[in-house]
Formats: C-alpha cells, structure tokens, sequence
C-alpha cells in the first residue's frame, strides 16, 4: 500500500454493469424454483417524501432490482413460468412529456420490453385490467406480503374479482406463498458478476476510510471525517452511503447505531467509524477505530489488539464447510478471555461463556450476510441448523468490545472505550477472500497511515 495521500489521484475506473443475460438468468433460475401453474408478483419501490413536496433520493427495491435491473419507481414485475404468450411482464410508469421535463426520461412500457427483456410492458394504468386475468387459472401466487398495506390490499381485490365470476367459470387462487424465502435464498449466492461489484465497493470505502484516517485530527468535529468518506465516495461514482455513517469519538462509541455524528472529536479519544458506500446498489459495510491524535495509548491498543485477534480467530473458521456460527463462537472465546486477561471480567472462561457474561462488552453477532442490501437477505439458520458456508456468500467479520461508560464493576480508565473492526469476505473455494483489503488494521499500520 502507498503512502502517499490516499484521496489524491484519478478517480478509479467504473465498473460495467452487470449485464443483461444476469437478470434474465435470475428470473429463469426463480421461475425453476417455483411451482407449476405458479404467478410471482414483485413490486419496485415508491418514492418517498423527505420534505413537503422534496422526496428522498430513489432507491430502488433491491429484490425487485436483483429480478430487473428497472430503475424507476411504482412498476410491477410479474413472472408467469411456463405461459407460452412470455414469462416476464412489466407494469411501468407511462412516457409523459411534462413529468418527463421536470424528472428526467421515463422508460415507458414501449421501450422497457426491449430495454429490460420484459416478453410483455404495459402501462401502470393498465394493471387493474390486465393482472387479474394473469392471476386467473393459476394455482399458487408467490408476493411478499405485508411489506406494503396498499399494494396488499390491491393484490387482495384482483383476487376477490376473480373470486366473485367463480359462477362464470373464474377459477381463483388457492395458495398464497411468500416470494421472499426462494428469492432470497437466490440472492445469497453473489456470482462473479455480482463480486466485481462488491469488490468494487469496498475498494471506495477503503479509500474513503484511508482518506478520513489521514485527515483526521483533534478538534475536528465527528461530521467533518463523515464529509471527507462522503467526498471521496461521490469521486468514484458511488454517490450514496449504503446506510448511515457512524463517527463516534469517545464514549459515543458506545451507542451502537450512533449517527448524530456532530461532537467534536479530543484527543486522547479513539474514533470508531463505520461507514460504506453503495455502488451501483451493492454495499460495503467497514468498520475502523483509530486514536484522534494517531497514536494509541497502551490501554486503547491492548483493547483494539485484543478485537483484532478476535476477528482473526473469526477469519480462521471462514471456509466452506465451516457453519456460519464457528467465526461467532471462535470471536466470543477471544474476546472472553482477553477480558479476562485484562482485569474486565472474572471468572473461568468457559463459565463466562456459558451465561453470556461477555454480552455485557460484545452485544452483537461477529457479522452478517451483504449484497444488495447492507444487512442481506437470506437464512442464517435454514431448517434450524446453522448454515454451512459456500462460495459466493459474502459477509462481514466485524467483533467489537465496548465498555459502557457506566460500568461501574471496571476500573474507570476502561469506562466508554468503544473498538470494533468490520471487513468484508467472500467465502472462496479453499477459504475466503477478504473484500475490503488495503485498509490498515494493526496499532502500527494504523499509526502509521496517520503519521
Ligand atoms: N453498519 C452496520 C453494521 O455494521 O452492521
Ligand atoms: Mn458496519
Ligand atoms: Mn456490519
């Protein structure tokens, strides 16, 4: 790795989108997975409103993206295996030349069949005529209910029309099937298409973290770090965060999903910063913890030194084959020790273990799936048993100690100490492949970055 200013030089080279034949390959392996005579019906996501008539900046649904690659709001995906008039259909927002002037091009219902591969487009307008007749006669409807009041309550009234011409030969529905458990459990396995954007991702948010280390100094306020990984994020085309910045100067450390983020930052402080960007919908989720002042003292490192052999014990049971709670149980038996070791608990590790005495300092699990959404879809415990990890599943290892600032049964120099490490890996075939290298992890690399 360089020394020289990480947010200097050209911006990287985009990556390509995915392509195509991805999504179409997508639909095809979820149309396998579904019954015979069977309907899905997955809906994109609305706009919604940050300020009177201001709304957030549209992000689309990521289930409904991973079977598209559709970009607009309100549109409904309908795929039909096995019906010999086209497979996929799609309900989209109409061409409309004064929408249009103010918001920018629409795809329109012409162009999408051609554009996104849809064997049907028709106008949104158009659902409440054509759908039902695409729900009649089949047998199973797969929707992910209860995400949406309204769009329930509309798929509930295209049945209860088809129900009420049952005199007329109408031949209604008889099960209703949650969409999400086959579709995600498709989205857990990132293809090579899938890796080179999450690679990507975390090779950003690994600039942008280096950036924030180099600029990072007393007196700064916790925002001002943010705005440098947000700068350097936009730089290279991923112009989102994947979910809330957390810069945490000390004690703040302590609240998990702190994102005030507008205290300044002293020295003699760690900062602990977890923070990703998105890139063309996937995310990277790293997290770093450094000394304000860029030097630890000997307390601060014997804690981070101690998380950082956590994680590597987390590291050493990531391979295929391995369940997906050996890297927990391998990061718990670590860090219970190490408290030991330094005066934070007492007692005999395995009893310490087996109450869950080091709850106190490491409440959360060691990591969790990542893709398209920063905590991602798919079952850590498929049929009640922990899942065996494959290739192609990506996760973070992110082990953290926090001593709450009101411990009153530490010595108080522990007290709202806060350290976690976050990385991201693929699981490969002879082990894993970490996702977020090139960003300092030891005391003395990260000393020395901040140098
Ligand atoms: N940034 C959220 C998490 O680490 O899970
Ligand atoms: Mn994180
Ligand atoms: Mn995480």
């Amino acid at each position: 790795m360089t020394s020289a200013e990480p947010h200097s030089g050209e911006p990287l080279a985009p990556v390509g989108a995915l392509p195509r034949s991805e999504f179409h390959r997508r639909r095809r392996r979820l149309m396998d997975l579904m019954d015979d005579n069977s309907i899905a019906i997955v809906t994109a996501a609305g706009l919604a409103v940050r300020s009177r008539d201001t709304e957030y900046p549209f992000r689309q649904d990521s289930d409904f993206h991973y079977l598209t690659d559709f970009p607009e709001p309100d549109a409904v995906a309908v795929l039909l295996p096995g019906r010999s008039h086209g497979e996929f259909v799609l309900f989209c927002h109409e061409k409309d030349p004064v929408q249009e002037l103010w918001h920018g091009a629409r795809v329109g219902a012409d162009a999408a069949s051609e554009a996104f591969g849809a064997d049907d487009a028709f106008p949104l307008s158009d659902i409440d005529d054509i759908l039902p007749g695409l729900i009649e006669g089949r047998d199973r409807v797969y929707y992910s209910m209860g995400r949406s009041r309204d769009f329930d309550a509309r798929i509930m009234a295209w049945v209860n029309s088809i129900r009420s011409k049952v005199a007329a030969g109408a031949v209604p529905p008889g099960e209703f099937t949650d969409l999400d458990h086959l579709l995600h459990e498709l989205r857990l396995y990132k293809s090579a298409a899938e890796l080179r954007q999450l690679r990507h991702a975390a090779a950003i948010s690994v600039k942008a973290h280096r950036r924030a280390m180099v600029q990072c100094r007393p007196g700064l306020y916790e925002y001002a770090l943010e705005a440098e990984m947000q700068h350097e994020y936009a730089r290279h085309g991923a112009r989102h965060a994947a979910y809330p910045a957390i810069v945490a100067g000390g004690t703040n450390a302590c609240t998990m999903h702190y994102t005030a983020n507008d205290r300044r930052l002293r020295s003699g402080d760690l900062v602990l910063v977890d923070a990703g960007c998105e890139y063309r919908s996937y995310a990277s989720d790293i997290t770093r913890t450094y000394p304000v002042s860029g030097r630890f003292s000997r307390r601060q490192r014997k804690l981070y030194e101690l998380v950082l052999a956590a994680q590597q014990a987390a590291f050493e049971r990531l391979a295929p084959g391995e369940d997906w709670n050996a890297s927990h149980e391998a990061s718990v038996q670590v860090i219970t020790q190490g408290l030991v070791d330094l005066g934070l608990l007492a007692g005999r590790v395995e009893a310490l273990i087996e109450r869950g005495a080091y709850r106190d300092f490491y409440m959360h699990r060691v990591g969790h799936w990542l893709g398209l959404d920063v905590h991602d879809v798919g079952d850590y415990r498929p049929g009640g048993e922990w899942r065996i990890l494959e290739p192609g599943m990506v996760l973070t290892v992110e082990p953290g100690v926090y001593v709450a600032p009101d411990n009153l049964a530490v010595d108080r120099p522990w007290r709202g100490l806060g350290i976690r490490i976050e990385d991201d890996v693929v699981i490969t075939e002879d082990g894993f492949e970490l996702l977020s290298e090139g960003l300092p992890r030891s005391p003395d690399e990260i000393e020395a970055l901040m140098a």
